[in-house]
């Protein structure tokens, strides 16, 4: 089966039962500054797990984009990746556990749909603790659906919990069905989820829990359901294949790193699916309308890693001299921008932005080579090579650890390769925790009040758009924003830098529209509908379905309309006074602008 199939299955599947099919949500979250990334499909969903009415309705179902950094260890072996779709299916207080694992086990083994074998099938559900008890329900739901009670297996908090997605936030106890990815002979009839050809496929997740701050779990308004399951996984299952790297999502990519290596991917799986994985992660998160370019902050930090490791792989492997990246990129925009208008629209970003950065990577490699090389006598002996040298090479130019340890190597040096990597580590945990501390001092407001600090802020962030419209012209677009309790940080296509005039104008016009004291107002309609409207917003709607916008001010007193999730403040009387700090380039083509409220 073709990964287009089973999306469109799915859909159906879910739409057969009642859902509304919404689009995948942008992999950089919205007015989230405690992450990077969309890692769940939940993540979006958050306002409206915890109660908030979604303009699509109470049942919904999607495929959404996810990258997930805290799995890069383990990115390499056949089931793990950094970008992955997620396959989910929503209750948002109307359906819970009953239905969710029925209607999973009907998509999953009935003809019509998937046809798995049931007997190669296996469930966990979560065992109880101190905060939360044994979910005898689902227990008994999945007998009574002819599973042997041998491949039940109640799990612990670790395995079948799930949430919050940031340190507090809505979660819930889970259930997981798992395949065996085996022989088909040899399936053991007792589930045991140390053996790893039981492969985890489908998360169920009843969110019926709030985790406070303190720790504390309090009952949420209503019962939720939130399933995952990831695409990847599935293609290969249906397909058996044991390795998702041989499904139609990877193999194109394979194929042309083993014509680049000239060797085969039997024998270096590994660094293989690594520079797919990362190739494929840097090409979504580029691709995305929020104009990421690599950099050495947030998520264009993300970029930078995961090209330039890929680059470092294919040295390994023996790339040929010369830039690559581009023939791998374009087979990633090839095969996915049909599911994923906008990696068609963005596709010559993504292909300059790459080479630049790979054309960066080549010099900066250069230049801590003849570094290397100055300080090289330092390293008479092997004894005397410590790992913060070889950090400070890393921290100062870029140059990789495993570079350096190649470059011991050429020097026929005894030298402690594991001490080294130690004291490497060391010296990162070092750097991490001061930066660590840097960055904590961007909350001094203390996170206590800052969801109303940042819901001012957003609206901020409306009203500057619309002015930075109204004074630099109609070209104007957002690409992206950053909101923390303290500040605003807006991104716009613009090219040139602001006059101190230009900047007076649009911060009196958005403090104009705070002193008219301006009512904003939440409507649901159609993306058809909000465009006709004039809303601006970047959002694509591939299933038709409703998307919120907000406007501020009425009739001749309109400032802003914008397609988006909210939340806002009810007037903008509650905004205070509008200041820009920082106006400065943020890339080519872009302008930053920080902003903060008094
Ligand atoms: N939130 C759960 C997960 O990510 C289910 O979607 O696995």
């Amino acid at each position: 089966m073709k990964a287009e199939e089973l999306r469109q299955k799915y859909l159906d599947f879910f739409k057969s039962k009642g859902h509304t099919i919404i689009s995948s949500a942008s992999l950089i979250p919205e007015n989230d500054p405690t992450v990077l990334f969309t890692t769940a499909g939940m993540h979006p969903l958050v306002p409206y797990l915890l109660g908030e009415k979604h303009p699509a309705g109470k049942r919904l179902a999607n495929i959404q984009k996810c990258i997930r950094t805290t799995d890069i260890d383990e990115v390499g072996d056949s089931t793990h990746h950094t970008f992955f779709e997620m396959l989910g299916n929503w209750s948002l207080g109307d359906y819970f556990k009953k239905e969710s694992i029925k209607w999973s086990w009907e998509f999953l083994t009935s003809p019509k749909w998937l046809n798995l074998d049931k007997n190669l099938l296996a469930v966990s559900v979560f065992a109880g603790d101190e905060n939360a008890p044994f979910d005898k329900e689902s227990f008994e739901i999945w007998k009574s659906l002819g599973i042997n009670e041998k491949r039940i297996v109640k799990l612990g908090k670790k395995e079948n919990w799930w949430g919050p997605a940031g340190e507090s936030g809505p979660c819930g106890a889970d259930t997981e069905i798992f395949y065996w990815t085996g022989d088909p002979q040899k399936v053991p009839e007792t589930f045991n989820d140390d053996n790893d050809n039981w492969v985890e496929i489908w998360n169920n997740v009843f969110m019926e829990y709030n985790k406070e701050k303190s720790g504390k779990l309090t009952l949420l308004k209503q019962k939720n359901v939130d399933t995952g399951m990831g695409l990847e996984r599935i293609l290969a299952v249906i397909n058996n294949y044991n390795d998702n790297y041989k499904t139609e999502l990877f193999s194109d990519l394979i194929k042309k790193i083993e014509e680049l290596s000239n060797k085969k991917y039997r024998e270096n799986k590994k660094e293989m699916r690594i520079i797919a994985d990362h190739i494929k992660a840097a090409v979504f998160i580029m691709g995305d309308d929020k104009g990421v370019t690599p950099s050495n902050t947030d998520q264009g930090y993300i970029v930078r890693r995961l090209i330039r490791r890929a680059i470092r792989i294919g040295k390994q492997l023996n790339f040929p001299n010369q830039l690559w990246t581009k023939d791998l990129t374009e087979i990633v925009i090839k095969n996915y921008q049909d599911t994923y208008n906008e990696l068609k629209k963005n596709k010559n970003f993504v292909l300059k932005e790459t080479e630049k950065e790979e054309k960066k990577f080549l010099q900066t490699i250069n230049k801590g080579l003849k570094k290397f090389k100055k300080i090289k006598g330092k390293f008479k002996s092997g004894k005397e090579v410590k790992g913060e040298d070889i950090f400070n090479l890393y921290q100062t130019y870029g140059f990789p650890l495993e570079m350096s340890l190649e470059e011991l190597q050429k020097m026929k040096i005894d030298f402690d390769t594991e001490k080294i990597k130690k004291e490497f580590k060391e010296e990162e945990k070092k750097h991490q925790e001061l930066s660590r501390t840097a960055s904590a001092g961007k909350f001094k407001g203390g996170l206590a009040n800052a969801k109303e600090e940042t819901i001012k802020l957003h609206t901020a962030a409306h009203l500057l758009l619309a002015s930075l419209k109204k004074v630099l012209g109609n070209h104007v677009e957002q690409r992206g924003s950053n909101i923390t309790a303290e500040r605003l940080r807006f991104d716009f296509s613009h090219n040139q830098k602001l006059t101190d005039e230009e900047k007076e104008k649009v911060e009196n016009l958005v403090n104009d529209a705070i002193q008219k004291k301006l009512d904003v107002k939440m409507e649901e309609m159609s993306l058809e509908e909000a465009k006709k409207q004039g809303a601006t917003g970047i959002f694509e709607s591939k299933y038709g379905e409703k998307v919120k916008v907000y406007t501020i001010g009425e009739g001749e007193n309109m400032v802003s309309k914008e397609i988006c999730g909210g939340p806002h403040v009810k007037n903008t009387r509650e905004l205070g006074k509008f200041k820009i700090k920082k106006e400065q380039s943020s890339s080519a083509g872009v302008r930053r602008i920080k902003a903060i409220l008094e």
